[in-house]
């Protein structure tokens, strides 16, 4: 330590020219001083799960729908800023048509309506994609059961959503929270899991979904079949989407050099409806929420689109019609993992003041295949003059969630960096997802289940408080 600090002074002491050189080589070692004295705090898991490969479940095990034509990998997302739009999107392998979804409302099946989706397709090296539909069903009642309708004849396919209750401060509302999936039989374990919960009604899903890329010449199949194997929830109730590195899908070695090509066909978000020029990264309210979805890997820096876009939507969010203010973003900012170390570090820089001065509840971020929980603590005072770069506590602070846990084929993140760091509260290398109940304006309840575990039991779990109407110290019941 105290070497590393006589090594900065004589950094510092060098000719400015010399300094500007070394400047990403003194950036680290400043960063190293600057965290290595942590002290000890929070709960590393004891619980070892057994390592196993995770394996892919093979592509067999989601075959198309029966019926020519049928329509397939149905999924749905909200529509709007509020909830009274719904965006329906699926695939149709053979012919356009019949572009139509038929909607009614629960028992009102005499006044059906019907709306005509934009059809797409694209390719991808030697794949091409069937017939990408995306119908935006508006003016929904709020509270209500729908039902809806793709296909026709004998391969027509049902399905119904409930629409979320009106925005309003004491609407309670259960979010599921998934992250890093992909399709192994460990991501079924996770999925299954979730299902069995029969209270949450939303996935915040925290990006990397298929993990195509991973297979050789990122091989898009692996979209269609992962869009078929989460079909029976997302059909049924909208996922939010954020992006992860997967979703770049970058190949320039086979003349693939559009980012996030794939992903931008297949998946619709109203991003529009929040002032966002990008789909990459918007907002939503639903229910008590107010979510915004950022993207790690777009640009973020000052000036740039996203940067400006979000410095305007933080004072559009009225705490008094939604309390709970939630980020999602894939890169977390604290992680105390080996893997992926430090990458969130340069959004944290540009982000992190505003997530404090704003009181932003929960950041919920993946990429890392493991479980993570911060305190609530923040690093703001970080000046590059003083020194000062110790996260510490702050009530004003978010909780930082890392749940890129969803069983994907790269396999768990086992090895953490020792000591914990003291903003670390509690950690765990095994597969699950999250649960969070939000009670009211000041209580929610927030608990992650590992994949070994029954739905029941909660490996780690605590009540939270909301930071604008009740920002008390929490405390673990784990
Ligand atoms: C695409 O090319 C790869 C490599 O040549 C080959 O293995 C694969 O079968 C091809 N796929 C299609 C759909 O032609
Ligand atoms: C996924 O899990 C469910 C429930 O345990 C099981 O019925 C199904 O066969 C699994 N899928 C595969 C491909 O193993
Ligand atoms: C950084 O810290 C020094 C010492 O406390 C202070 O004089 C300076 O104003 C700070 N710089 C900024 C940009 O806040
Ligand atoms: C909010 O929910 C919590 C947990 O269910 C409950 O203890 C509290 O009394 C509720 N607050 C109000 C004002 O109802």
């Amino acid at each position: 330590m105290l070497l590393q600090l006589n090594n900065l002074v004589f950094f510092l002491t060098m000719p400015s020219a010399i300094v500007a050189k070394l400047w990403p080589a003194l950036m680290v070692l400043f960063l190293v001083v600057c965290c290595a004295g942590v002290s000890n705090g929070g709960v590393t898991s004891h619980y070892v799960r057994k390592p196993e490969a995770s394996v892919c479940m093979p592509k067999a095990a989601f075959p198309p729908p029966q019926g020519f034509n049928a329509p397939e990998q149905v999924h749905i997302t909200q529509g709007d800023h509020v909830g009274r739009s719904m965006i329906i999107s699926w695939v149709t392998p053979m012919e356009k048509y019949p572009n139509t979804v038929t909607y009614w409302a629960e028992g009102k099946g005499k006044d059906k309506h019907k709306k005509h989706s934009s059809i797409k397709f694209y390719r991808y090296f030697n794949y091409t994609s069937g017939y990408i539909h995306h119908a935006t069903i508006k003016r929904l009642e709020y509270n209500t059961r729908y039902f809806y309708e793709l296909g026709n004849g004998k391969a027509t396919r049902q399905f119904f959503f409930t629409t979320p209750p009106k925005v309003g401060p004491d609407v309670p509302y259960t979010f599921g929270i998934i992250g890093d999936m992909g399709q192994t039989y460990d991501s079924n374990q996770t999925f299954e899991h979730y299902m069995s919960n029969t209270k949450a009604q939303a996935v915040l899903y925290v990006g990397d979904l298929s993990y195509a890329d991973d297979h050789p010449y990122h091989d898009n199949v692996r979209w269609d079949t992962w869009a078929r194997f989460v079909e029976k929830s997302n059909a049924y109730q909208p996922w939010f989407w954020t992006v992860g590195n997967h979703e770049l899908d970058l190949a320039p070695e086979i003349g693939e050099n559009k980012p996030f090509k794939p992903y931008t066909h297949r998946y619709h978000v109203p991003y529009r409806a929040s002032k966002s020029t990008s789909p990459l990264w918007y907002s939503i309210k639903r229910a008590s929420a107010y979510i915004i979805c950022l993207s790690s890997y777009s640009a973020y820096g000052k000036y740039t689109a996203q940067y400006n876009w979000l410095k305007q939507e933080f004072p559009k969010v009225n705490r008094a019609e939604t309390p709970w203010l939630i980020v999602l973003l894939h890169s977390p900012m604290y992680n105390s993992n080996n893997y992926h170390y430090m990458e969130g570090e340069s959004m944290r820089v540009m982000f992190e003041s505003w997530f404090v001065e704003n009181k932003v509840d929960l950041v919920l971020s993946g990429h890392v295949h493991a479980y993570e929980r911060s305190e609530r603590i923040s690093n703001v005072k970080y000046n590059i003059t003083d020194r000062l770069c110790t996260p510490v506590k702050n009530p004003s602070a978010p909780i930082y969630i890392t749940i890129g846990d969803g069983g994907n084929m790269e396999g768990l993140a086992d090895r953490f960096t020792e000591p914990q760091p003291s903003y670390s509260a509690f950690r765990e290398a095994s597969f699950g997802h999250a649960i969070l109940e939000i009670k009211n304006r000041t209580h929610a309840y927030y608990a992650w289940n590992r994949n070994q575990d029954n739905e029941a039991v909660m490996a780690d779990s605590l009540w939270l408080y909301n930071r604008y109407w009740y920002p008390q110290e929490e405390h673990s019941s784990a």
